[in-house]
């Protein structure tokens, strides 16, 4: 059975002390509930506060991860940071190919999936993101968007590989804008992913990959998003730097 998860990414918000007290609250309240041994939730913080966060989670709660890795192995990068760093300071999971990062950073599907695979190389799993434009939408694209992502980030990675990968679809015009994608839209989508990944690796195979659903993910639309059978869970932008709406969604998975 594949793994539900809900992953939060703080993206750019919170000082130090404002992150400890997110953690802080998140920890006493995910001691007061049994998580199902198919859910994980996943906090990714800015790199900076990565071992202050890891440090409370011991993985008992939850699990850690990074937003983005570069594509590089080491060396001379100033200001970049490394898989290998990632993994010494206990990140299980990392964000790549965001569609913040796609835009505003120029990530093509090939650094994307040259990112996967260091991460992969130092035993981190990617959560790779692919999400249409609203124009591509408008034009009726976004089946064939996504899949041209969806190939150019993954499909070279073998099948061992694709199992240790979570797809998150993150439709762009639905990040931040507080416009979700119906549950109708995101089944669509989540089943094409998943058609595209039987194609290539076998069902069985595309079975066991999570899917998560990301953009204006909230208490109040969770549990019908998460309803749907090709939605695993959710990556949650604004509702994950509140302790109480991103519990309500551990909880819409929960059921
Ligand atoms: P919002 O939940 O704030 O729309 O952000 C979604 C997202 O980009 C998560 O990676």
């Amino acid at each position: 059975m594949r793994t539900k998860i809900v992953a939060g990414n703080w993206k750019m918000n919170l000082t130090f002390e404002e992150a400890d007290n997110l953690v802080d609250e998140l920890m006493s309240e995910l001691e007061q509930i049994t998580l199902p041994r198919d859910v994980k939730v996943v906090l990714c913080p800015p790199a900076v506060y990565l071992e202050m966060v890891s440090d409370y989670a011991g993985d008992s709660y939850f699990m850690v991860g990074a937003q983005d890795v570069s594509e590089h192995e080491g060396g001379a990068y100033t200001g970049e940071v490394s898989a290998a760093m990632l993994a010494s300071c206990e990140a299980d999971y990392c964000i790549v190919g965001h569609s913040e990062r796609r835009t505003y950073h120029g990530e093509s599907d090939q650094v994307v999936a040259a990112k996967a695979s260091r991460l992969l190389e130092h035993g981190l799993m990617p959560i790779v993101c692919v999400g249409e434009q609203l124009s591509d939408r408008d034009a009726g694209q976004q089946l064939a968007v996504v899949q041209r992502q969806v190939e150019g980030s993954l499909f070279h990675l073998d099948s061992n590989q694709i199992q240790q990968v979570v797809v998150a679809y993150e439709p762009v015009w639905a990040i931040g804008t507080g416009r979700t994608a119906t549950a109708a839209q995101a089944q669509e989508m989540h089943q094409h992913i998943r058609s595209l990944l039987a194609a290539k690796y076998g069902q069985a195979v595309a079975d066991e990959v999570s899917i998560l659903y990301g953009g204006s993910c909230k208490p109040s639309n969770a549990a019908e998003l998460f309803a749907c059978p090709d939605v695993d869970g959710g990556l949650i932008g604004g509702a994950s730097l509140k302790a109480k709406d991103f519990m309500a969604i551990i909880n819409a998975i929960i059921g």
